[in-house]
């Protein structure tokens, strides 16, 4: 007879049973920059993310030190949009800028810098490619992907994430680094990214909602778990180092199966619908917010991934600080 209870008889034992952890390195903390001055913005969908202007970055990069947050993975909202998406690869564009501001920073040079590389920011259509005729263009984009890769690591971005979803874009991005010398630069690629509803508060943040249309001709229909594996392996093929699976908490099997089918580290994507979602139900107190969201990231590491792209990553390091001389226990907070 089996008494699995005997396992759970006190917090100790539990302790030392427990098959996952969550630890403040693994998170991700996303930023939105915006062209301007002064500008500390709050995204009213997303209660506690503001945009920064590049002068008033320093408030939020020094709540991410601060925290101990290791890495931040930026999003550019340029002034100006065009067809074209010009900004995404302009020497000057914002998100250059906002990474040249950290690295010349001591303070927060060490920071791991990510860049988001796509071009919805940045064009006045919101599509994340060239448009000919209502056709979402795959391969006319890529130069521009590249170009916008290779100026991101000039700038000193230390991992580039290409969130596009245009086929072969891995290969031409890490061709184009190579050939520029930045053969060290890993890439992080959205491979498994579904076309989803839950994007919808990132898009009041970064300005980014197609002005016609949708993405399904692009990012993967939510039905297909079969059809993620092969992006997944396709991206590995060409190049890809690390895996990221987004949406995730309605994708958890997603990121499973990943991990059982390739030899890869997986970042989870906590997308910014899914952030609100607990944001809206937290301040109507229907539920225990800092519990649920450490249940959140702890299913996120028990279903295979690695690490987590959160906007909860400066509270959630926070609470694992809280508990630090228990070596980031996490029962007293779930
Ligand atoms: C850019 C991009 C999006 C997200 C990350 N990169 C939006 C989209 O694809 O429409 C979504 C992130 C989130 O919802 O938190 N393509």
């Amino acid at each position: 007879m089996e008494r699995t209870r005997r396992l759970r008889t006190n917090a100790a034992i539990r302790d030392m049973v427990r098959e996952n952890h969550v630890r403040v390195e693994e998170l991700i903390y996303p930023i939105f920059v915006i062209e301007g001055k002064n500008i500390c913005h709050l995204v009213e969908s997303m209660p506690g993310i503001y945009q920064y202007s590049i002068d008033r970055l320093k408030e939020e990069l020094d709540r991410v030190i601060t925290a101990g947050i290791k890495a931040v993975l930026l999003f550019g909202i340029p002034e100006h949009k065009d067809e074209v998406g010009s900004g995404a690869y302009d020497e000057h564009g914002i998100v250059q800028e906002a990474i040249r501001f950290i690295k010349a920073n001591e303070r927060y040079k060490n920071l791991i810098v990510i860049a988001d590389v796509c071009l919805c920011e940045y064009t006045s259509h919101g599509h994340c490619g060239l448009i000919q005729n209502g056709v979402i263009l795959n391969d006319e984009t890529l130069p521009l992907l590249t170009k916008t890769a290779v100026s991101y690591a000039r700038a000193g971005a230390d991992i580039i994430a290409p969130s596009d979803m245009m086929d072969m874009r891995v290969a031409k991005i890490r061709q184009a680094l190579d050939e520029n010398g930045f053969i060290y630069i890993p890439i992080m690629a959205y491979s498994a990214k579904f076309a989803s509803a839950f994007y919808g508060p990132f898009r009041d943040a970064a300005h980014s909602a197609p002005s016609f249309g949708d993405r399904k001709t692009y990012q993967m229909d939510s039905a297909n778990g079969r059809e993620a594996m092969r992006e997944v392996e396709e991206d590995l093929l060409e190049g890809a180092d690390l895996i990221i699976a987004k949406p995730a908490m309605a994708y958890m099997d997603i990121i499973r199966d990943i991990s059982l089918q390739f030899n890869v580290p997986i970042v989870a994507y906590n997308v910014s619908g899914e952030y609100s979602m607990v944001k809206a139900a937290a301040e109507k107190g229907w539920i225990d917010e800092k519990k649920v969201v450490m249940e959140i990231m702890i299913g996120f590491k028990r279903a295979g991934a690695k690490m987590i792209i959160t906007y909860h990553a400066l509270e959630v390091a926070a609470w694992l600080k809280e508990r630090e001389g228990d070596g980031y226990k996490i029962e007293s907070i779930i």
